[in-house]
């Protein structure tokens, strides 16, 4: 058999074990090890990066053919400032590049493309390319992608915090009346359902300030292959992973036929 048959085999095999039915809607991924993929081969921290984009093109790609609704990948954090100003720029021109290419395609696909994060730091160009990319696919309906730049978790729980004092303030809300719906509605996710599911690349075992209220009971999934090495066999193995977990979310695994009456606790 040639090699790319036991590939064809392997990815037919794995798909078959997708159950189409329990297909994550939305799911979040730290696109991590761009920089050690580029090392690893002796070349600039920039060839990782570029060579990242395929990859997520990839992916979006499996994951709308999976029934998968959401996908909200980490592009840039509020920490990736701290990193060489040539390495900082070269993202930033990447991300307007990568946008100008593929927003026709992103629009034909039906797909709705969302920032998520604080722009105002971004210089004018990528802003002009963010807000029309937006607003040309503002009412695309068959998937939403949202890319997170210049975004960190607790910068977005301390913004929610700030307007809920504000509306507390002006009289608009009662102390009393928070609670974790209206926390919600003041997130930039508002309205989106949080992430069944997290992948994060290059085996990091960390969230590194990503989406700290939404993945309060996202199931996590490690994969030790680096962002440009990753590809839709390796997002399969992550999909058949969490298909095989007990999402028990404080309670306690049901078993069939077992009343509480049955159970240990019963005296
Ligand atoms: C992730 O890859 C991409 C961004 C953070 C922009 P890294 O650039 O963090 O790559 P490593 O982790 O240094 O290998
Ligand atoms: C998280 O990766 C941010 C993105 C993938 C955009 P980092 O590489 O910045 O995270 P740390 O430094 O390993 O925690
Ligand atoms: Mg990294």
């Amino acid at each position: 058999m040639s090699l790319g048959k036991i590939i064809d085999k392997k990815y037919n095999d794995l798909s078959r074990r997708i159950d189409m039915q329990k297909v994550p809607e939305h799911i979040a991924i730290i696109m991590d090890g761009n920089g050690r993929w580029a090392a690893k081969k002796g070349l600039p921290r920039s060839f990782g990066h570029k060579s990242g984009v395929s990859v997520l093109k990839e992916i979006l790609k499996a994951s709308k053919k999976l029934g998968c609704k959401v996908l909200t990948v980490y592009a840039f954090s509020t920490e990736n400032w701290t990193r060489p100003i040539e390495e900082v720029n070269y993202l930033i021109n990447l991300f307007c590049e990568v946008l100008k290419n593929e927003i026709e395609e992103i629009h034909q696909e039906s797909i709705k493309l969302k920032f998520i994060g604080d722009l105002t730091p971004f210089p004018e160009n990528l802003k002009k390319i963010i807000y029309s990319s937006e607003s040309l696919t503002k009412n695309n309906n068959t998937f939403l992608l949202n890319v997170c730049l210049n975004y960190g978790g607790r910068q977005e729980i301390v913004k929610v915090a700030k307007e809920l004092a504000l509306k507390s303030s002006s009289g608009e809300i009662k102390p009393s009346e928070v609670n974790e719906e209206l926390f919600n509605s003041e997130l930039l996710t508002q309205g989106i359902k949080d992430p069944e599911l997290l992948i994060r690349t290059s085996g990091e075992k960390r969230i590194s300030n990503f989406l700290l209220w939404q993945l309060a009971y996202s199931e996590i999934y490690i994969s030790d292959v680096l962002w440009p090495d990753f590809n839709e066999f390796e997002f399969l193995k992550a999909i058949i992973d969490y298909q095989s977990r007990n999402r028990r979310f404080g309670g306690i695994e049901s078993l069939p036929n077992e009343s509480f009456e049955d159970s240990q606790y019963s005296s």
